[in-house]
């Protein structure tokens, strides 16, 4: 039995998310973009464990993850500190699981992840609505990550609104494989790319928002017919690996995979009785034995 004064260690589950449907829309006077999108959780993802100290400190199981202050679990540390006034500590320590560049949101619900469990070990101090706000200002793709379920992004990712029940019961439980190169894609570059080939990349908000009430309201549409990314033609442009596997899955198996957010990881529904072996092998010909491959499923 521990000590009253005694707070366990934590240990806290950070999804990835995959984005099924991303329509970036405009540029802002901000210089960020906007955007609609429907982003799923997934059963695969980081774990973080959170253990009370003097300080704030981070160890992570990956050397290639910077475990300094500029790893946003110890932005968002910092960040709580400063809101709540709260004067304990933390103990870090990260399993990695989710490559990082990959447009997954790693990073994102890792800090995600340190706020949910700080707020927990502080005694709740921070409502849903400011450890929305916090996670807000830590990027544009934390706030998904306080919520359960898929979700509809708007303005920079941080208006949130569930997805009607019927349409979220056709993405939850389907299984995904997802993919990775050995490259990653920064999230400014791929935006600045998009801004480059401006306006014809982006897709008009009304076009975007018509497309996906048609799919919400067509009950009987599976996940597939959702699937739209508006920032694969620039990356596609570079990355030529990128569009020449999704090519050969289209034509080989049928499939119809994405690349998810600003990539570079993609991905492919699969059917529930999908062998993914083959189509597994299909990557690792393609992208070499180095390339990220997990199958998992939307939560
Ligand atoms: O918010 P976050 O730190 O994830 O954004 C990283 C960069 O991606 C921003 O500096 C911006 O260049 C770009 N971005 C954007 N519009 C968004 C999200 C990100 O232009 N909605």
């Amino acid at each position: 039995m521990s000590g009253s004064f005694t707070v366990d260690a934590l240990s806290i589950f950070a999804p990835a998310k995959l984005n099924l449907y991303l329509a970036v829309t405009g540029r802002r006077a901000d210089g960020f973009h906007d955007l609609v999108s429907v982003v799923s959780q997934t059963d695969f993802g980081d774990t973080l464990r959170i253990e009370p100290a003097a300080g704030f400190s981070l160890t992570c199981d990956d050397p290639a993850v910077p475990a300094d202050e500029s790893n946003l679990v110890l932005k968002a540390a910092r960040a709580f500190a400063a809101a709540t006034g709260w004067r304990g500590g933390a103990k870090f320590a990260l399993t990695k699981r989710i490559p990082a560049g990959a447009g997954l949101g790693g990073g994102s619900s890792d800090a995600v992840a340190a706020l949910r469990g700080l707020n927990q070990l502080a005694g709740e101090p921070l409502g849903a609505g400011e450890l929305e706000r916090l996670a807000a200002q830590l990027g544009s793709d934390c706030p998904l990550f306080l919520q359960a379920g898929p979700v509809v992004l708007r303005g920079r990712g941080e208006r949130i609104a569930a997805l009607p029940v019927a349409a979220a019961r056709r993405l939850t439980g389907r299984r995904v494989l997802v993919f990775k190169p050995d490259f990653g894609i920064a999230t400014p570059w791929a935006y600045a790319r998009l801004a480059a080939a401006a306006p014809a990349s982006y897709r008009p908000a009304a076009e975007a928002e018509t497309r996906l009430a048609a799919w919400i309201a067509e009950v009987q549409a599976p996940a597939e017919k959702l699937l739209f990314n508006n920032m694969e033609p620039p990356a596609f442009a570079k990355f030529l690996a990128l569009p020449a596997l999704l090519a050969e899955l289209r034509v080989t198996f049928g499939l119809q995979p994405r690349m998810s957010g600003s990539g570079s990881a993609c991905f492919a529904l699969l059917g529930a009785d999908t062998d993914a072996v083959p189509i597994v092998a299909a990557v690792r010909a393609a992208w070499g034995g180095s390339a990220f491959v997990t199958e998992a499923r939307l939560t």
